[in-house]
């Protein structure tokens, strides 16, 4: 028999060609939406009508609340979320160290101070370690949904009421997923999803909050849709609606052209959700196959994931070169989608959070006031995958990129299981390879 040489050893790679998840899809239905809207002449909605309304109302109806707010970007569906539960210099924010950044930066532009907190070894967030940096400043917390798998949240709810605080939910990997049955997003004072291009529910560009309470919609609008919306959709009866006219300063109203693109999307968002489950547990059994490696962000405990991703830990002790060479090895064989999440380096890394800054005052607290092991580790030690969610009428391309998985799995744990005196090591990926 033949000795197997993987594609980082300068084999012949498995795949023909680069092979990522395609996403998103383009459903010629949404398509003509898009084109509809662009014949329509309407490129800008400035009060709370056509798809922009339409898309709020299914958003709302999707998750039983009254008012959702759609906005350009998940950027801005939190900072509007943020200014809706009037944060402000002097308050600091219970924020996780493990998110996307955008979690926590808009808190600067408010003054406000994001207190950043370590997350269990499923990246979720960990309400113990929270509990001993709360201090008389501390106003709310924001959790993420981290790779589309539910904070606890009976412990981060008891949490945020035993302590007072106001919690806001980024959603912004984790459309449709559900915490003992109900959607996340939710829980708190308000829920932000990001509408970006990779997200499940794609705009391109865009973002989306939805809340229960009438004050926090209201300053959001107030924040970004000034003039006709927040003229006619604020209570005037409140007392902010005198400034509706010009709003706070910002504008952050989606653009037409992206929300009809993704209004098509909410309608299958509970079926694609079925479907990732199944995919994840293929996925799950593929990579488990290598001896080292553990999926961490599947559904459990009444945590119905949206796989965003699906997130590995590669244990070094196990598969020697540890993730970075199983990484190498996967992209080497043409499996582009195998990537770790350096974008998503914990935020306690990363220099604004070490040095914080403020456009509107100045700060003699500090954001990292503990150690963050956890996420370390995991920053260190995991890989994430795009987890398919076969819309009708892809199904065969969501099965071909199954198939590739299956194929550059099964030639590396060929490969594993061949004697050889030489083992897996990250130095002898090719350089650009290893990322991490
Ligand atoms: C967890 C998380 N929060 C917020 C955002 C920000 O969303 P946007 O890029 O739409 O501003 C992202 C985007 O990647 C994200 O992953």
């Amino acid at each position: 028999m033949t000795a197997t040489t993987l594609a980082v050893d300068g084999g012949v790679p498995v795949l023909g060609q680069p092979t990522a998840y395609p996403w998103p899809k383009l459903r010629p239905a949404w398509c003509e939406a898009v084109n509809r809207q662009l014949a329509s002449g309407q490129l800008s909605i400035y009060d709370r009508s056509g798809v922009v309304a339409a898309f709020e109302d299914a958003w709302s109806e999707g998750h039983s609340l009254p008012y959702s707010l759609v906005t350009n970007s998940g950027t801005a569906a939190l900072h509007s979320a943020f200014y809706g539960i009037g944060l402000g210099p002097g308050d600091e924010v219970l924020c996780p160290t493990y998110t996307f950044f955008a979690t926590a930066v808009p808190l600067f532009q408010l003054g406000a101070l994001p207190v950043l907190v370590d997350c269990r070894p499923d990246g979720s967030f960990d309400t113990e370690a929270a509990a001993a940096l709360v201090t008389e400043r501390t106003r709310a917390l924001v959790v993420t949904h981290m790779w589309g798998l539910p904070c606890e949240m009976d412990a981060v709810v008891s949490f945020a009421s035993r302590h007072n605080l106001d919690l806001v939910e980024d959603c912004s990997h984790a459309h449709g997923a559900t915490y003992a049955g109900q959607r996340v997003g939710t829980f708190g004072a308000a829920g932000a999803w990001s509408l970006q291009t990779q997200k499940l529910i794609a705009a391109g560009e865009g973002g989306v909050l939805a809340t229960d309470r009438r004050d926090v919609y209201d300053r959001a609008q107030l924040l970004g849709h000034f003039n006709k919306r927040a003229m006619k959709e604020m209570d005037p009866d409140g007392p902010l609606y005198p400034y509706a006219a010009t709003g706070h300063g910002l504008k952050y109203r989606a653009h037409p052209l992206g929300i009809a693109f993704a209004l098509g999307q909410v309608a299958e968002l509970t079926d694609w959700i079925s479907a990732k489950q199944r995919y994840a547990r293929c996925l799950t059994e593929l990579f488990e196959r290598i001896d080292g490696v553990t999926a961490l962000t599947h559904s459990r405990d009444g945590r119905v994931s949206a796989h965003y991703a699906l997130l590995f830990e590669v244990d070094p002790d196990v598969l020697s070169g540890g993730r970075d060479w199983l990484v190498a090895a996967c992209n080497a064989e043409g499996l582009d989608d195998v990537d770790v999440p350096k974008a998503t380096s914990p935020l306690h890394t990363l220099h604004l959070f070490q040095a914080p800054i403020s456009p509107v005052t100045s700060y003699d607290r500090r954001c990292l006031r503990a150690d963050y092991p956890v996420a370390d580790r995991l920053a260190a030690r995991t890989f994430k995958i795009s987890v398919p969610c076969a819309p009708v009428g892809f199904e065969d391309e969501d099965e071909r990129y199954l198939g590739a998985v299956q194929e550059v799995t099964d030639k590396i744990v060929g490969w594993l299981a061949e004697p050889r005196t030489r083992r897996p090591d990250a130095r002898l990926a090719p350089s650009g390879q290893v990322v991490g």
